[in-house]
């Protein structure tokens, strides 16, 4: 078991990373947050999988416990969502002694989060994160967000949780293709900060794309909290991404650009960022930047982890659209994170989508079976 502990001006709390983390240390944590009411936020795939899983952990501590339902799916991260939980808590008299913990992937995190920012202007929450995006990213650093009709986590606040409870078991139910997109984002960490972790992670490539076993944990509970202890550096040193938090968003670029482009239909966010972080690395090297040794090291890892995307026909107009459409974009530029090395992520501001489009057309050649465009 692994205890990290996070800073900031928004708060300090611990993140408890280990199998059986919500037997041993949910119970604490209630007892230190909670006062009378708990509110569960959960979703209904967690509640069939999981229906008592939290339940013996808040017996311990004296108080009532009620639980709140939300549609599973990116669809329903909506404002009707968030209301649901408003209403709900209304209806329960919470108020802000009442503790909410939200309970499964990112998607339930960020409403959950929201919810706990925003009602009574702020309730305290326990993050308990369920898939491994969620217990390597979402539920760290405090972003909360539900999206709008014109743009995904369009409204939302920051709200650092009162602590996170990170417990691998739930992992031997995350189907397959959520495992390999959360291991993006856990090795996205790596490369942009880690080059001992990475290097870590190529020698140990069999197992990280071999199902966890129960009972075996060692090598998830290591790789899993050195992941997690970059994002915690990252955040406590810039919590509300003014300067370099914004290298969290490496690989970003390219796959917001797939996510849009194909309706959010062609593969999971961890995905298109697997995809994302491969065109950035290239582009890295095309740019005499990263050495083509650590380029093809990048790549190695990577590769395994992703499916191919077949996008829909795009011309340089389109894509200069879909790139500056990204929330990040300043005027007629965006942020883009580039590589110096394994390990050291960097901005490079004021990139702009006619310098990405030839090197784009490239990738697509250079780096086949990853990415391919119709007509
Ligand atoms: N706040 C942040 O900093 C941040 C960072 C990255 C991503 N996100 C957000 O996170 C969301 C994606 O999160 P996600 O990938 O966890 O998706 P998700 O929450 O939709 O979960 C994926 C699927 O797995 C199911 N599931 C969850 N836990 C399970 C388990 N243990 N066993 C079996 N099935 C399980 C869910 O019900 C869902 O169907 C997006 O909305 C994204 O915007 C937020
Ligand atoms: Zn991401």
């Amino acid at each position: 078991m692994h205890t990290l502990h996070v800073n900031v001006a928004g708060g300090a709390y611990p993140i408890h990373i280990g199998a059986g983390t919500v037997s041993s240390h949910l119970p604490e944590l209630v007892a230190r947050t909670a006062q009378e009411l708990v509110v569960i936020v959960t979703n209904e795939t967690l509640l069939r999988l999981y229906p008592e899983t939290l339940l013996p952990a808040l017996r311990a501590v004296p108080v009532r416990v009620e639980t709140e339902v939300l549609r599973d799916g990116e669809q329903y991260k909506t404002l009707e969502s968030l209301s649901r939980i408003y209403d709900r808590l209304m209806d329960l008299h919470a108020n802000r002694k009442t503790t909410l913990i939200a309970f499964g992937g990112g998607v339930v995190g960020d409403i959950a989060g929201f919810a706990a920012a925003t009602f009574m202007r702020g309730l305290p929450v326990l993050q308990v994160p369920t898939t491994l995006l969620a217990q390597v990213d979402s539920s760290v650093g405090g972003k909360t967000a539900v999206n709008h009709r014109l743009g995904k986590n369009a409204i939302g606040a920051f709200k650092q949780p009162s602590g996170v409870i990170v417990d691998l078991e739930f992992l031997r139910t995350l189907p397959e293709r959520e495992l390999r997109a959360g291991l993006c984002e856990l090795v996205k960490h790596a490369i942009i900060r880690d080059a001992v972790l990475f290097r870590d992670l190529e020698a140990q490539a069999k197992q990280l794309l071999a199902r966890p076993v129960a009972g075996d944990w060692a090598f998830w509970e290591d790789v899993l909290h050195r992941s997690v202890q970059v994002k915690v550096q990252v955040v406590q040193e810039d919590e509300r991404e003014e300067h370099i938090r914004a290298i969290l968003n490496f690989g970003h670029t390219l796959g917001h650009l797939i996510e849009t482009h194909t309706d959010y239909t062609a593969c999971l966010h961890g995905e298109a960022v697997g995809i994302g972080m491969c065109f950035a690395a290239f582009a890295s090297r095309e740019w005499g930047l990263l050495p083509a040794l650590d380029f093809q090291r990048v790549i190695g890892v990577l590769r395994p982890l992703v499916s191919p995307v077949t996008l829909p026909a795009l011309d340089e107009a389109a894509f200069s659209a879909l790139i500056l459409h990204d929330k990040k974009a300043a005027q007629q530029a965006v942020k883009f994170i580039v590589l110096k090395g394994v390990g050291q992520a960097d901005r490079r501001d004021k990139t702009t989508p006619a310098e990405l489009w030839p090197l784009f057309q490239r990738f697509l050649v250079e780096v086949p079976g990853m990415l391919s465009v119709q007509g």
